[in-house]
């Protein structure tokens, strides 16, 4: 049973080392960039997405009616802006001038968002969940992980993840959270007794 946190951070340990890479990377080696650039949109997607579908839901449902809940706002607004980043690195050509800078961009709103994560959100979910939640959490977010990193790197189901994350999209809030929810409201074993 892992602990989410301990997942999340893992997963920056990763991408953080990607990013260094990619950073150091020159134009004279734009297949090299290439690669990188790919494996870093594979982490940061995987990532975000089980972010977004379990670990920011059920934070945001533990901090209802607290300041931490504003923690979930900045972090989902962050996500949006690599969102919109992301896709132009892509576009932009590996032995363009423009690509350094563009990968430098990327690189350090990831830190900083990163930074926030286990600098705020992270210690407060600590503070705001029982181990119990966050391995129950990190075992959704395991499972779906799992369910992720096959559609993306089997071509084959890369139409089923788009179909998938436009469904995300789409569906219904309620539906969205029910895991998060039922995390949520997992009684702390202490009161239990
Ligand atoms: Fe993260
Ligand atoms: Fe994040």
């Amino acid at each position: 049973m892992p602990n989410a946190i301990t997942m999340l951070k893992a997963d920056h340990v990763a991408v953080k080392r990607l990013l260094r890479e990619l950073d150091e990377s020159s134009e004279r080696a734009p297949r090299r960039r290439e690669q990188l650039l790919a494996d870093i949109e594979r982490e940061i997607k995987i990532h975000s997405q089980i972010e977004e579908e379990l670990f920011y839901p059920t934070f945001k449902k533990c901090a209802e009616k607290t300041e931490s809940e504003d923690l979930f706002y900045e972090a989902t607004e962050e996500h949006h802006v690599v969102d919109m980043v992301l896709p132009e690195l892509k576009a932009t050509s590996a032995k363009a001038p423009e690509f350094a800078a563009k990968s430098k961009v990327l690189k350090e709103l990831i830190e900083h968002h990163v930074r926030e994560e286990e600098g705020e959100m992270f210690p407060q979910a600590r503070r705001l969940m029982t181990d119990e939640q966050l391995r129950e959490l990190g075992d959704a977010m395991e499972a779906r992980k799992k369910t992720l990193k096959a559609m993306w790197t089997n071509p084959a189901l890369k139409p089923v993840k788009m179909v998938q994350s436009a469904m995300q999209k789409v569906m219904p809030t309620k539906m969205k959270n029910a895991k998060a929810n039922a995390i949520a409201a997992m009684v702390p074993k202490e009161s239990r007794r």
